[in-house]
């Protein structure tokens, strides 16, 4: 019986770096060739005979900025997903005939960074594409595909976040919501409230979806679930172990895991779940009665015979609920 495995692939080119990226990414297209050559060949160099993959997820970086050539070649490095095989677009470098492409190499979800629906929101934040043309690009992708997924940021200074209008929420599964990080990862001191549609379950902290359209592979990085990243700056959960690639572009290299006690991965399985709407198991927090009571009492957590899960006044404090837990 093979076990589950999730793919990340990593495309860390852009056409524009945009100031608050959080991610590896750069504007150097004249290594694309190079570095997919490179990618290619540390995906060929991974067995993957014990494992099925379930699920793929092209990250960036921009990588609806490759051709469908450049990805058929690293397609054809993989061996067959059974599963959610998503990519993440740029509103202005996506075409009709990238998403025949993508269809044809078996992609079935696409996630658009839109950002923002307000425009001096979205030229604040240096991006190179208006609302007019994020909406043209949720149309057409909605085209083609009956999973599509929009990424926003909120707690912008000096800007309001802007709820998707009706006629988007008609045409998108699965929204995410980021609040905006500084450089020092720190997220920044506002919490504008989101006020979406009841249809739109928030199943985990910065993420909302219909029922069935989860992101089947950003469960599994919550679930702590097998995946393997391939690319720059790539993370891996594997073995049991976690490790991750270095970010230079051309010659990274795969880093020395990170060593985890069974209470590292213990701590972390309870952030995870607080995360979720699913809760964490009660089993992961025996002896913790006396402070789930208090978090309960406090409104923070609910609480159930199997599970404890955090209400929307503790998904705001999740760091301290969790300090109480562990
Ligand atoms: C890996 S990025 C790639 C998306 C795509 N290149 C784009 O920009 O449209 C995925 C998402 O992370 C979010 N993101 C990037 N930097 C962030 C930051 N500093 N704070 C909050 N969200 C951020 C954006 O919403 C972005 O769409
Ligand atoms: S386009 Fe996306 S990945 Fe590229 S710099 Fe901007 S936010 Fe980062």
């Amino acid at each position: 019986m093979k076990k589950p495995l999730s793919v990340y692939l990593h495309f860390p080119f852009c056409e524009k770096r945009c100031g608050y990226c959080d991610f590896v990414s750069c504007t150097a297209t004249q290594d694309i060739d190079a570095y997919l050559q490179k990618l290619c060949a540390e995906i060929r160099a991974f067995d993957f005979t014990p494992y099925q993959v379930r699920t793929i997820y092209l990250g960036g970086g921009t990588p609806s900025l490759m051709t469908p050539e450049q990805l058929a070649n690293v397609f054809a490095c993989l061996p067959a997903c059974d599963g959610e095989v998503t990519i993440e677009c740029n509103p202005n470098s996506l075409t009709r005939a990238k998403c025949k492409a993508y269809q044809r190499l078996g992609i079935n979800r696409l996630s658009l960074g839109v950002q923002s629906f307000d425009d001096a929101t979205l030229r604040d934040l240096g991006r190179i594409h208006d609302v007019k043309q994020a909406v043209q690009a949720i149309n057409l992708a909605h085209e083609f595909f009956d999973n599509v997924s929009i990424d926003l940021i909120k707690d912008i200074p000096e800007h309001t976040f802007v709820t998707p209008p009706a006629e988007i929420l008609a045409l998108i599964q699965h929204i995410s919501i980021y609040s905006l990080t500084k450089d020092d990862h720190c997220v920044l001191d506002t919490d504008e409230p989101v006020n979406l549609p009841a249809d739109f379950v928030r199943y985990e902290v910065s993420n909302y979806a219909r029922a069935g359209y989860e992101s089947r592979h950003n469960l599994v990085y919550w679930t702590g679930g097998e995946y393997i990243g391939f690319g720059a700056g790539a993370h891996s959960l594997l073995n049991n172990q976690r490790f991750c690639n270095s970010s230079a572009i051309l010659t990274y290299r795969r880093e020395q895991p990170v060593p985890r006690t069974p209470a590292d991965i213990h701590d972390e399985q309870i952030m995870l779940g607080l995360r979720l709407r699913s809760g964490v198991a009660r089993n992961l927090l025996v002896g913790k009665d006396a402070e789930i009571q208090m978090l309960a009492e406090h409104g923070l957590v609910t609480v159930t015979p199997e599970r404890v899960i955090a209400t929307a006044a503790g998904l705001k404090v999740l760091n301290q609920i969790w300090l109480r837990l562990v």
